[in-house]
């Protein structure tokens, strides 16, 4: 399977895109960015019922921690037999314990697996990970080497453009992984300094499509609509497009672009489905996690209260309930009452984390 098609991807069906990670063929050419703290399972497989969704990958996942089998970062590998195609994101800055986590991942059945190298979080940073690795590319090189040494599945890396302005890195980095063996590059259109603040540089982004000889990059950065996604492709020539926070703000993103591509108008979510999508996430988190989905769910009431037309004061009891019943009742009075509380999609607020570069 040939990793990136030269022809426009911007044509192509969803059904079949012609898109391949490695030897992984990905069914659409728009991907969920991993979201720490949001994109789990349950909100994955809620997502991937909607349709349209290509790759999604998981929160970043502590290279060593894994190993040691810690809990938090065996919750956040679980996954499900309709949670595919799914890759695993790993970080760290010690190569070694990068390889070590891949042959983990790799024994354990997972089938690809991505390096985070765009996290900007100063904790990270600090032991060398995280977007310190756009910083030395000899380092950030010999750590890609030992993992696609180590294992036999399809390695991919997530960046930024960069650390700042005055080092735009990401273009020679992405020739040099292309050259180490990595199958796709997963680029932000911001630097590091950046945090999430001022738009994102497309032509960064070109320039890093321009860099690479046959796989696939993908582009990334607030892409919001069908409109955003379709424009940063056309733009940059990428070959797929990778959503985080448009995907939170409007879970139909994926199931919108798929009619796009396949010659319908894309459709927004009845009424129904709007209050569905919360109630099977909610649904499938409690297969998960039980009685602490009611804590869990509380993160994702701001971006859903809007989104899903949730009255303000029912928005606010979904961040108080603390049982099942509860939130049944919940679902009903916002049933009755949906349609009170009126969104404009293309103003409403994407969040971004407190602090840029300390936190998540
Ligand atoms: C709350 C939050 C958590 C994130 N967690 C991760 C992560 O675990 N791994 C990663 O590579 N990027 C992470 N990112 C970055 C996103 O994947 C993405 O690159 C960035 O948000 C820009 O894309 P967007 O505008 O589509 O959200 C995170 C971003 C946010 C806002």
């Amino acid at each position: 399977m040939i990793a990136n098609e030269s022809t426009n991807p911007v044509g192509s069906p969803a059904a079949d895109s012609g898109l391949a990670i490695g030897d992984r063929p990905i069914p659409s050419r728009y991907f969920l960015a991993p979201l720490a703290g949001y994109t789990h399972l349950a909100f994955r497989r809620a997502i991937r019922e909607l349709g349209g969704l290509g790759l999604a990958t998981t929160d970043l996942v502590h290279a060593t921690q894994l190993c040691s089998g810690h809990r938090h970062s065996l919750e956040l590998i679980t996954t499900h037999s309709e949670d595919l195609p799914l890759s695993i994101q790993i970080f760290g800055s010690n190569a070694e314990q990068l390889a070590a986590a891949a042959r983990w991942l790799e024994k354990h059945g997972y089938a690809g697996i991505d390096i985070n190298m765009g996290c900007p979080m100063a904790k990270v940073n600090g032991q060398g990970g995280g977007a310190r690795l756009l910083c030395d590319a000899d380092q950030a090189c010999r750590l890609v080497e030992k993992v696609v040494a180590a294992v036999s599945l399809p390695v991919t890396v997530k960046m930024r453009l960069g650390w700042d302005r005055d080092s735009i890195t990401s273009p020679y980095l992405a020739r040099r992984f292309e050259a180490a063996g990595i199958q796709g590059i997963t680029v932000h259109g911001r630097t590091r300094q950046q945090g999430f603040q001022g738009g994102v540089d497309l032509d960064g982004i070109t320039a890093t499509v321009d860099a690479v000889e046959r796989i696939p990059v993908i582009g990334n950065g607030d892409v919001r609509s069908v409109e955003d996604a379709i424009h940063m492709q056309r733009t940059t020539g990428c070959a797929a497009v990778a959503i985080g926070r448009g995907a939170m703000l409007d879970p139909w993103i994926f199931r919108k672009l798929a009619d796009h591509h396949e010659g319908r108008i894309p459709r927004d979510p009845t009424r129904d489905e709007q209050i569905d999508f919360l109630v099977r996430h909610f649904t499938l988190m409690r297969e998960q996690h039980a009685e602490r989905s009611c804590i869990l769910i509380r993160k994702f009431v701001a971006w859903y209260g809007a989104r899903l037309g949730i009255p303000e004061d029912l928005e606010n009891r979904l961040r108080l309930f603390s049982d099942g019943a509860e939130f049944e009742s919940i679902v009903s009075e916002i049933r009755r009452r949906h349609g009170e509380r009126q969104t404009n999609l293309a103003t409403a607020l994407i969040k971004v984390p407190n602090g840029p570069v300390e936190r998540w």
